[in-house]
């Protein structure tokens, strides 16, 4: 499964090679999607000698499987932000979505990176779902936000109800990664793929290990969407959200698909936006998100979200198929700040809640402001938000939700035997051997065989049907089936198992 973005948009590449073990940096950023990228090239532009170490390839997590709308309707994220926190981190939570949207916009025109002006949409198929769109409407109200209601939308289908907001904007994610690599390289940044933080001193210079060697710095920055450093414990305060997305060639397009950025209020999610490739305009449906790990087959997601699209837009051919999570914040607004027990040299920012596309810059502006010895307004407020009894009561059920799967309760034997035969292809089987979780998966006819434990903090995984992966249900790590990282807060791969 690869996305639509990745596969029409190549980034140069750095290899691993050039990394040199020792050399001093000021700021190493960890990770090359949208938010190390921006605040790379924010620290280089201020004269810094920046590094961004990637453990993969540019974009090749959330960035690169976004659906990256630009917006600041943003579904119902301001009512429900709205009930957790005061009108003051609400308004806070907005501007700093405009400053990261408007810095975006100006960058990109300004470099001559394609994007598309269109108007944002939130809509509703029920009266429940209508009954959210006028609490969402009060609250972009609240924040000064020029949102409308509509009785009708573009839609091939009838709405209870629509909020629109005109002038947002769609983009390629890959070209605006792209530009920005250029940018920090043109600036003597260094940005190098495969390279792995996985760890970090306390003492400036913090000496920076990864998986080729340890290099200096005078701060470090974790842009690897979930915090790769267990200190802050920010992987038991934010939920990754995992949700599906295809691309359509659509008999008579573009006039037969909508030309608006379209998001549900009601479940099960649906997202839809054009997508402009060569001379052609594909449709992008996305939706039916989960926990990552849990919530039963992942291929019936996709099955679903692709018979809702063909019942409404006849004769859709799909071009593309892809997966990706994002990580909700108990309290629903972003943590952009620095690390608890890093020495105040150490920074982070999660918790976009699938509205990275502003939200990554504005996070990059906040961390770069802080770097250099500024602060900026609205990153001050949201960070004396508070996190309600409701909110940490939210965040123990969802690890309640998991419990069964901590490592003291695999050792209590709940596990079953591991079957003894082959997997049949595409298929993952994890039990007991010797009396520890074992994988065993066949993908394109190899039979792989690796510990069924989580590097993390030791979940027990489980068979992903759709991506053929492994997924941690605690906290959202995933590997490939022969054990090798893809995402998440682990920092090593999947020990192999003889035989
Ligand atoms: C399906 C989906 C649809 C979305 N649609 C939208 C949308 O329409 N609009 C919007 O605003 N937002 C959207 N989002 C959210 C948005 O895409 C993300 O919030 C944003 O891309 C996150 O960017 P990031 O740079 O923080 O993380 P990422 O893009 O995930 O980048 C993190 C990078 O860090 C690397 N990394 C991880 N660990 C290490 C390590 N130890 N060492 C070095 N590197 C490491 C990873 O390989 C990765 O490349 C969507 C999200 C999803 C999942
Ligand atoms: S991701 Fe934390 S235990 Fe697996």
């Amino acid at each position: 499964m690869r996305s639509v973005w990745l596969d029409t948009h190549q980034v140069p590449s750095a290899p691993a090679g050039t990394l040199e073990p020792g050399a001093r940096y000021d700021t190493v950023v960890a990770g090359a999607g949208l938010t190390g990228l921006a605040t790379a090239v924010l620290l280089a532009r201020a004269g810094q000698r920046v590094a961004v170490l990637e453990a993969r390839t540019v974009g090749a997590v959330t960035t690169g499987n976004t659906t990256a709308k630009l917006s600041l309707l943003q579904g119902t994220t301001l009512s429900q932000i709205r009930r957790h926190q005061s009108d003051d981190v609400l308004r806070a939570y907005v501007e700093g979505n405009r400053e990261g949207r408007d810095w975006l916009v100006r960058y990109l025109t300004e470099r001559g990176v394609p994007l598309q002006h269109r108007t944002a949409w939130t809509y509703a198929t029920t009266t429940k779902g209508a009954a959210s769109l006028r609490r969402e409407l009060e609250a972009a109200q609240a924040a000064d936000l020029p949102v409308s209601w509509n009785d009708e939308t573009e839609l091939p289908f009838g709405v209870e109800g629509a909020l629109s907001l005109p002038e947002q904007v769609q983009f390629h994610p890959m070209e605006v990664l792209g530009s920005l690599a250029a940018e920090l390289r043109e600036r003597g940044g260094t940005l190098v793929e495969g390279v792995r933080v996985t760890g970090a001193g306390l003492r400036s210079p913090l000496t920076v290990r990864t998986s080729h060697g340890s290099v200096e710095a005078d701060r470090l920055v974790l842009a690897t969407g979930i915090p790769v450093l267990d200190r802050g414990g920010y992987f038991a305060k934010v939920a990754p959200n995992r949700s599906y997305a295809m691309t359509y060639r659509v008999p008579g397009a573009p006039a037969t698909i909508p030309q608006g950025m379209y998001l549900s209020a009601d479940g099960p999610g649906r997202t839809l936006r054009t997508v402009p490739v060569g001379d052609e305009e594909l449709l992008l449906v996305g939706g039916n998100d989960h926990v990552t790990g849990r919530g039963g087959s992942e291929q019936a997601r996709l099955d679903d979200l692709e018979q809702w699209t063909r019942r409404w837009f006849p004769g859709a051919e799909r071009t593309h198929a892809w997966a990706a999570q994002d990580y909700r914040s108990v309290n629903l607004v972003p943590f952009i700040g620095t690390l608890p027990r890093g020495g105040g040299n150490i920074y982070l920012a999660t918790g976009y809640n699938k509205w990275g596309m502003s939200n990554a810059v504005a996070a990059a502006l906040a961390l770069t402001a802080e770097i250099l010895g500024g602060s900026v307004p609205w990153a001050r407020t949201l960070g004396r938000r508070v996190t309600t009894p409701a909110d940490l009561l939210s965040a123990l059920k969802v690890n309640a939700g998991v419990g069964f799967n901590a490592p003291r309760d695999w050792l209590k034997a709940e596990l079953a035997e591991l079957p003894g035969r082959t997997p049949e292809e595409g298929e993952g089987l994890v039990g007991r051997e010797h009396g520890r979780p074992v994988a065993v998966s066949t993908v394109d006819g190899v039979t792989c065989k690796v510990s069924g434990v989580c590097t993390h903090l030791g979940g027990v995984l489980r068979w992903n049907d759709a991506e053929r992966s492994w997924d941690c249900p605690l906290h959202g790590s995933r590997f490939g089936a022969d054990g090798a990282l893809l995402e998440g807060p682990a920092v090593r791969d999947l020990r192999r198992v003889e035989g």
